[in-house]
Order: C-alpha cells, then sequence, then structure tokens
C-alpha cells in the first residue's frame, strides 16, 4: 500500500513537472503591439484550471471583464477559470489604477504567482484582457498554459479607432452585428459607425415617419453587376427597430465601443423621398433606388418641411444613442436639382449667399442646412461628424471630419482647424475592390503604411487628426463570407495604425504575428483572406 503509494506520488511529480515542461506558452507579440513590453526573466504564471480571476466586490463592470476573461480562455485553451472576489496567489487580478497613458490605458505585471492586470478604467482592464487572450496559446483541452513573466505596457495612439458598416444597400441581422461587435473588441477598435440610411434602403425605425421603414426599408430587385443594367429581380428588405438599435448599443457599449449613428443628408435619400415624395424638389414621384453610384435625387433644403423632418429624424436618432458623435453624412450631394428648384433658389436668396471661389451658392445651402441640424446636435450637447464634402462650403469649426477622398481631404481639414479623421478610399475602404483589391501581401501593405499623421503637416496640425477609421460599402456584399473576406486579416493592420506607436511599426514583424491571429480567426469561425497566409508561409 504504501510503496503504491510512493508511486504514485511519484508518477503524478513526474507528469505534472513534464507537462509543465511541455505545456503550451502564450506570446505577447501580439496585434496590435503593446507599447512597451518588457520580459523579466523570472519563472512564468502557470494557467490552469485552478487559477482563478479575481475583482473586487461590488464592481459590476470588473465583473463583466473577469467573466469576459474566462470565456476568452475557455474558448482558447479549454481551461475552466472561475472568478472571484476573494485575492489570493495563482490569480489574475483585475484592478483600477492610475496608470500611465490616459483612459484605456492599462498595465500588466506577470509573475510566476500572480496576473496583475490595472487599467486607468475598466476600458483599460478589457484591452488587456484582449492582449492576454491573443497571446494565449491554442490548445484543446489543455491543462495548464504557461505566461511568460513580463512587465507591459500599453495605451492607444490615438483616440478615436473606428469601423464603418453599411447596413442600407444590403441588411445584416442584429446577430450578425453583434458577432462583428466581438471582431471590433478583439482588434481594440472604440467606434462602431453604424451606417443607417442609404438610397437603397432605410433600415432604421424612426417613430414619427413610420414610412421611412413601410416603404423606404425594400426594395424590389438589385443591379446584377456595376453597369449591367439587368436587375436580379430578388427582394431586399430589413429594418432596425428601436429596441434593437438600443440593443446594439447596449452590446457594443459592453466591450467599449461606442455606436456612432449616420443618418446620411441631404444626398443618398432616395429611400426617404421614396417613402415621402414631398421631401425631394421635384416631388417624386421616386423609388428606392435598384443601382448605385450618385444619386441626383437629393432631400430639398430649400423647403421648412425637409429641415424639420432632418430636425426630426436627428432628435429621434440622439434618444436611441447616446454617443457624442452624431453623423449626418454630407457626402455626394449633386446640386442639379436645387439648381433648378424654386424653393431651394428662394432660400438662397433669402440667405443672400453668393457663389464665391471654390464654394458655389448651393454648396454653400448645403452648409448652411447641416449647420442647422448641427445646431439641434450642439444642443443636446453632442457633436456633429461628417464626410469630407462638407468643407465644400464653410462649415463650423467644430464639426469633425472624416476625409474619405484622400488623405489630402484629412490634411486640408486638419490644416482648416477642424478635428479630422483619415478614412482614404485608397487604403481604408476594406470594400473597394478596383482600387484596393483584397489579395496578396500588397493589401495589407496598403493599410499597414498609411500613416494617419500626413506630411505637411505642423505639429499643432497634427493634434486634429484624432484616429483613423475602416470602412465597408455593401454594394456588391450581401453575406457574412464575403463581408469578413474584406474585413480580415486587413482590420488587423488598421488596428495596429490606430493603436499602436509610429516607431513600432514594422510590415515584416506585423506579418509574422499575424498567423497567430488568423489561428484565432479560425478558432472562431470567421472567413479570412487565406490567400496571405501562405503568401506569409512561402
Ligand atoms: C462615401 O464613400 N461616399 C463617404
Ligand atoms: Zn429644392
Amino acid at each position: 500500500m504504501f510503496k503504491q503509494l510512493i508511486t504514485t506520488i511519484f508518477v503524478s511529480l513526474f507528469c505534472l513537472c513534464l507537462s509543465a515542461k511541455t505545456a503550451a506558452t502564450a506570446t505577447w507579440q501580439i496585434i496590435p503591439l503593446p507599447k512597451q513590453v518588457t520580459t523579466t526573466g523570472g519563472q512564468p504564471f502557470a494557467l490552469s484550471g485552478k487559477t482563478t480571476i479575481y475583482y473586487a466586490n461590488g464592481d459590476a463592470k470588473q465583473k463583466r471583464n473577469a467573466e469576459f476573461l474566462a470565456s476568452y480562455i475557455k474558448e482558447i485553451t479549454g481551461i475552466n477559470v472561475a472568478t472571484t472576489t476573494r485575492k489570493g496567489n495563482n490569480q489574475i487580478q483585475l484592478g483600477i489604477a492610475n496608470v500611465t497613458g490616459g483612459n484605456e490605458a492599462y498595465h500588466l505585471d506577470v509573475t510566476k504567482k500572480t496576473v496583475v492586470l490595472e487599467g486607468t478604467t475598466h476600458a483599460g482592464v478589457f484591452y488587456g484582457i484582449q492582449t492576454i487572450m491573443k497571446a494565449l496559446p491554442i490548445v484543446k483541452d489543455a491543462k495548464q498554459v504557461m505566461l511568460p513573466a513580463a512587465n507591459i505596457s500599453d495605451a492607444p495612439r490615438f483616440a478615436y479607432r473606428a469601423f464603418m458598416i453599411d447596413c442600407g444597400r444590403h441588411f445584416f441581422s442584429v446577430d450578425y452585428l453583434k458577432k462583428l461587435i466581438d471582431v471590433f473588441a478583439m482588434h481594440n477598435i472604440n467606434y462602431f459607425h453604424w451606417h443607417l440610411t442609404e438610397d437603397q434602403g432605410w433600415r432604421i425605425e424612426i417613430k414619427k415617419y413610420p414610412k421611412l421603414t413601410e416603404i423606404g426599408s425594400k426594395r424590389s430587385g438589385t443591379i446584377t453587376a456595376p453597369r449591367s443594367e439587368q436587375y436580379d429581380k430578388v427582394p431586399v428588405s430589413g429594418y432596425y427597430t428601436q429596441d434593437d438599435a438600443r440593443e446594439i448599443v447596449r452590446y457594443a457599449a459592453e466591450r467599449y465601443i461606442t455606436v456612432i449613428p449616420e443618418i446620411d443628408m441631404p444626398g443618398h435619400t432616395q429611400a426617404a423621398l421614396a417613402s415621402y415624395n414631398e421631401l425631394g424638389c421635384t416631388g417624386g414621384p421616386y423609388d428606392v433606388c435598384q443601382h448605385f453610384g450618385v444619386i441626383k435625387e437629393v432631400m430639398c433644403a430649400g423647403k421648412a418641411q425637409t429641415l424639420q423632418f432632418a430636425k426630426d429624424v436627428i432628435n429621434e436618432i440622439m434618444d436611441i444613442f447616446p454617443s457624442q458623435y452624431i453623423h449626418i453624412g454630407g457626402d455626394e450631394c449633386p446640386k442639379d436639382r436645387w439648381k433648378e428648384c424654386t424653393n431651394c433658389q428662394a432660400k438662397i436668396a433669402e440667405l443672400g449667399l453668393k457663389d464665391i471661389e471654390g464654394h458655389s451658392k448651393e454648396d454653400q445651402l448645403q452648409t448652411w442646412f447641416m449647420d442647422e441640424v448641427a445646431k439641434d446636435i450642439r444642443a443636446r450637447g453632442r457633436k456633429m461628424i461628417g464626410w469630407d464634402e462638407i468643407l465644400d462650403g464653410t462649415p463650423s469649426k467644430d464639426i469633425t471630419v472624416i476625409g474619405w477622398t484622400s488623405p489630402k481631404a484629412t490634411v486640408r481639414a486638419a490644416k482648416e482647424g477642424h478635428p479630422t479623421v483619415i478614412a482614404p478610399i485608397q487604403n481604408f475602404y476594406f470594400s473597394n475592390l478596383r482600387i484596393n483589391k483584397i489579395t496578396g501581401i500588397p493589401s495589407i501593405e496598403r493599410v499597414y503604411n498609411l500613416d494617419p499623421y500626413q506630411d505637411g503637416l505642423t505639429a499643432e496640425e497634427q493634434k486634429n487628426v484624432i484616429g483613423a477609421e475602416g470602412c465597408i460599402w455593401t454594394e456588391w456584399v450581401k453575406d457574412s463570407k464575403k463581408l469578413e473576406w474584406e474585413l480580415l486579416p486587413r482590420l488587423a493592420a488598421l488596428c495596429e495604425v490606430q493603436w499602436t506607436q509610429k516607431e513600432q511599426r514594422n510590415l515584416d514583424s506585423f506579418l509574422q504575428r499575424m498567423l497567430h491571429i488568423h489561428d484565432i480567426y479560425r478558432l472562431k469561425g470567421l472567413n479570412y483572406k487565406e490567400d496571405i497566409e501562405q503568401a506569409i508561409k512561402k
């Protein structure tokens, strides 16, 4: 009996040593690369089923963070880790502390006994949790995995790190958007820009104007290819109720992502005009558009009724979305109808607008219209954000400009004193297959190598560049597979532009680190462009 006991103890100890030696090990070389990683050379932390995650009693947000971490550990390694409010050893301890680097900063101290993760705020802790998740080795049903002893100090380079999805051209379900929000979260994105209205579909319930969704959310077919003039006769429909939208806001907020709603105006509004013909210059009739491009039918800026509509819609939107930023579009608004419209021309005369160099009187009518809506946005303590065409007038300096037409648009906005975001079509439009092809390493390089601080900006002007945004427009994206091919792995490249310090960015190092994030995509059942992986491995 005694001999048997000794043998059992010996065998168990032997197995324990062996498993410690052979246990899979995490790597802190993750995406986005943290600001500072110092490996201390100490003994690693052994994460096992006996490890617990500590959070302070009564701290509901930290409890949720702890639960996120436990679920990620389970998903990546198969290890079940309990959460607790009692401090001890063999523990990942989450806490709030004054960490250098601002609100989203965190610090990780990994030793043999504990992993101490502190953030300036709960958001900082959440980013530290994302780091741990991406560092973990992917193993099935592991007994334990090793976390190398290290000190990590991390904070983002830019405060505005966004991704936009166009749900106007094609509708994506609430459940699918939640899946995308999880993908954004693992890339440290903090804004989901939700493009909700288009010529081809109005997708958000507005109680005061029910026809917007009764009529405007449905079209009876779609052009089959650019300039084909063939229509597929397949109906497309769908909209988000206000409760759906609130649910998306809640889900995103738990992941420290703010949802910025966009109601695009005065252009890209044919679905609204189809619902309420009187909002257009000609009075219609209009249909919900079945083809794509820049559409001449736009809202009539000369009618008081149209401005009231815009204000009513934006006020309902502000009731649903707590975001500081409220996006009211402003892009691609042809002035053909306004030039012919007696209401628009009467308004131009009333306002005393004249053509001036670089700004036609119709451009200025648009600026006036947008500024009127912005007054309601400001009155509720929010900020207006719009596409770079708003610079064609002379908008108020507090308006944030997303530069999409080229990197120069961001430079112009910054020089003119606007807070601005870089999102050029050539680099950050992941859906533009003509000038931004998906395939191969060049598709990564084009994203990775664009720096938000463009040449020609002074240090003072650089301060106006608040961040970067990627966009997927869905004219030719009907399903999740194509959307994910466009998104991944380029989102990984974008997030390093948004988060990591410029001097740390290096394409070769990034490509090597990318292979592990591909494994995570695969584990999560996400579609991504595997040809890039094959090119790296060659
Ligand atoms: C845009 O791509 N029209 C903003
Ligand atoms: Zn008009």
